[in-house]
């Protein structure tokens, strides 16, 4: 009899810590991945940033038991939570690695599919990641990304820079821009494959759309404040950050106001190179 025929459903502490719905920002990206990547048997897949586990579990349940896969982040507890998810969902070929995808933790040619939901915009070594890439991904093998592109969030930005022009200090304009263009084009990115020795195979870009009610709601989201509110907050001195954020976040609701509600739009990519 096959052994999920014997699953029961357990209400429990530990299930509960670790069931989670999509998570808002990654599941874009990661329904991406999962749209695009080639489904091969006896495939050892690593994905690079493994975070909490997404998409690593997905895919190591959509893959099945003939591919083994394999987590690398430094983060000790997203990993210790990705552990938890792979003892709660009893998800048998995961593995979760602590390390660094600047130094990956295999042999040359051992690795036939590598993927990254949003890691790119989190290296600080793009380059070197992109070579280690190449070094451990069998003849063949393909590492395949996801990612944000420059132009994300482009009407905060446009309001951002509204309020940063009424300074009348050209450099702050400057770091903004730095900041906005750390997010790469297609055709940025693909030059990072190329770099390494990968083809460039595939990509796609799509774009979604996030709502808020306002640009209250927007600031005070705990993921925006987790993950771009310290970055902006650098682009202002500190003696100044009170009155551009409070004219920011008025001038969003003035935005959103206007059409009901605050729309923001998110170019992404799915990127895939070979190694040949
Ligand atoms: C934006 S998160 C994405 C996490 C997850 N893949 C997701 O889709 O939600 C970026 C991840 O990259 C990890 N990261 C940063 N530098 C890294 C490196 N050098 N090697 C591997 N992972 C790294 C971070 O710890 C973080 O978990």
């Amino acid at each position: 009899m096959p052994a999920y025929l014997d699953y029961k459903f357990e209400d429990s502490p530990a299930f509960i810590s670790t069931f989670d719905e999509m998570p808002l920002w990654s599941a874009y990206f990661g329904m991406l991945l999962l749209k695009h990547i080639e489904l091969k048997q006896d495939l050892t897949v690593l994905d690079i940033g493994s975070g909490a586990g997404f998409p690593l579990l997905e895919l190591a349940q959509r893959l099945g038991n003939t591919c083994t896969c394999y987590g690398l982040d430094p983060w000790v507890n997203a990993n210790n939570r990705a552990n938890e998810k792979i003892k709660n969902y009893a998800v048998s070929n995961v593995t979760v690695i602590e390390g660094s995808a600047e130094k990956i933790p295999f042999g040359d040619a051992s690795i036939g599919l590598i993927v990254s939901n949003l890691g790119i915009n989190n290296f600080s070594n793009p380059e070197l990641v992109f070579k280690e890439c190449a070094r451990v991904l069998k003849p063949g093998g393909r590492l395949a990304l996801t990612t944000n592109l420059n132009g994300h969030w482009q009407e905060f930005y446009d309001v951002f820079q509204t309020v940063l022009n009424e300074t009348n200090n050209t450099l702050l304009i400057e770091k903004l821009t730095a900041d906005q263009e750390r997010r790469g084009t297609v055709a940025s990115i693909s030059s990072l494959f190329t770099d390494a020795g990968l083809k460039v195979t595939r990509s796609y870009t799509e774009s979604f759309q996030m709502r808020f009610l306002d640009g209250s709601a927007f600031l005070n989201h705990y993921f925006v404040k987790l993950g771009w509110l310290a970055s902006w907050k650098e682009i202002v001195p500190a003696d100044k950050q009170e009155g551009v954020f409070i004219a920011l976040e008025k001038n969003l609701n003035a935005l959103a106001a206007k059409s009901g509600c605050l729309t923001l739009n998110v170019p992404m990519a799915f990127i895939e190179g070979e190694r040949a």
